[in-house]
């Protein structure tokens, strides 16, 4: 229970700790290793860090999620915390992203390009939305498979733009037949050939123009890719086209069954097994349950976030931007300004729910960590977060 009842209003314009936490990125993790468990490309995920900036915010969402796919091709991975669920009906056009940008303009919120049950990529007009970003003046970070990189958006990605962005593509295997049975692709199946083709192509484009595009290749631990050899194989097969080489274990789907996920045990012999790396490439996300976590009660994380789904829906985070979820949506980008739907009475009456009226303890961890922190700080009187009107 938070010690004092969570003040209403929709706008948290001032926030004060006590806490000292020291902000530095890196950190040893418990197995001793180089990993970074705050990567700057999981932004949302070291408290210091996230206060430091919600102390200098205007109100305005740090972040805003874009999710402008409609599917994710031939893929049907076994791990994906969206199975079982759909989309809302509706695609925006690049006119409704263009507005929707001028809207955003002059708060320069980052821009998280990324999806769930669909990769951003499989947007018709991609590069469009990419160069708009991009004019615009927005740092952006993209979340893909990498499978429907063109040449175009290769290019793209390396022309000039801010330090900040990045791009993180899920590989989770070094090899097709891992890869196949991942991602529920048929044995011959030529999609890990050509994802790491395009790898290799995006890292040589990088390379040839000196670009500032943070390229990470990530990982997920699963009882099929998480031996040793695989481990080794990735590494060696990856490790020269990437910035970062992330590994993380996956979070319990939203409503289908988790298959092929590591139990506990297993799970700390491979973070020990990662730990052996010394290697500055290599970061291990600080998580080791699969399981959401049930210690809060406000979702605090939907004050400074906000996800647009393909039909220009604005959900309080990325795991909700799902048809089941709609009752949850503050309001639709291609009928109202986003400014109009931030100040929205349905926003603030998403705030005063508690999780258990929202129906949605599907948090993703970068979401929950915040929630979890955030609501303890608050327990313990160690944060303020000013809530007035
Ligand atoms: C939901 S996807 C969206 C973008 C795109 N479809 C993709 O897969 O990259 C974003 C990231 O979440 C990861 N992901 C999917 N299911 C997950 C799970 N159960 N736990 C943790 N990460 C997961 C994906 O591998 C991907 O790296
Ligand atoms: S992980 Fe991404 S590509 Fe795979 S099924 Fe989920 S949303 Fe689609």
């Amino acid at each position: 229970m938070l010690s004092r009842p969570l003040p209403s209003g929709r706008d948290w314009l001032v926030v004060t700790t006590n806490n000292r936490s020291k902000s530095s990125f890196a950190h040893k993790n418990e197995y001793g290793a180089r990993a970074r468990w705050a990567d700057r490309g999981f932004r949302y995920n070291y408290i210091g860090d996230l206060i430091a900036r919600l102390m200098k915010s205007n109100g305005f969402p740090l972040q805003v999620e874009l999710h402008p796919g409609s599917h994710c091709g031939p893929l049907r991975c076994s791990y994906c915390y969206s199975r079982q669920q759909a989309l809302c009906d509706g695609l925006m056009t690049i006119d409704h992203y263009s507005k929707l940008l001028d809207d955003l303009g002059g708060h320069s919120p980052f821009i998280e390009i990324s999806g769930i049950g669909s990769d951003p990529l499989s947007y018709p007009d991609f590069c469009k939305l990419l160069r708009l970003i991009k004019r615009k003046g927005f740092s952006f970070g993209i979340h893909t498979k990498g499978l429907l990189l063109s040449r175009e958006l290769i290019e793209l990605l390396n022309s000039e733009h801010s330090e900040e962005s990045y791009i993180t593509i899920g590989v989770d295997s070094a090899n097709a037949d891992t890869y196949n049975r991942l991602h529920g692709l048929p044995p011959n199946s030529s999609v890990y050939n050509r994802v790491r083709e395009n790898i290799v192509s995006l890292y040589a484009e990088k390379s040839r123009r000196h670009s500032s595009l943070k390229i990470n290749l990530a990982y997920l631990l699963l009882v099929n890719n998480s031996s040793k050899q695989d481990i080794d194989e990735f590494i060696q097969t990856f490790g020269d086209y990437a910035d970062v080489l992330r590994f993380s274990i996956p979070q319990v789907p939203n409503v289908a069954d988790p298959i092929g996920y590591l139990h506990r045990t297993e799970t700390d012999q491979v973070l020990r097994l990662l730990g052996k790396y010394a290697n500055d490439k290599i970061t291990v996300l600080n998580f080791t349950e699969s399981t959401h976590d049930e210690a809060f009660e406000f979702c605090l994380a939907q004050r400074f976030n906000a996800t647009i789904d393909k039909a220009g829906n604005v959900f309080p985070c990325p795991q909700v931007a799902l048809k089941d979820y709609l009752s949850l949506s503050w309001g639709n980008t291609t009928e109202h300004s986003f400014l109009d739907i931030w100040n929205s009475d349905r926003r603030k009456k998403t705030q005063e729910m508690s999780v258990r009226d929202m129906k949605c303890r599907v948090c993703d961890r970068k979401d929950e960590s915040i929630n979890k922190e955030l609501n303890h700080l608050m327990d313990t009187n160690r944060f303020v977060l000013d809530l007035k009107r």
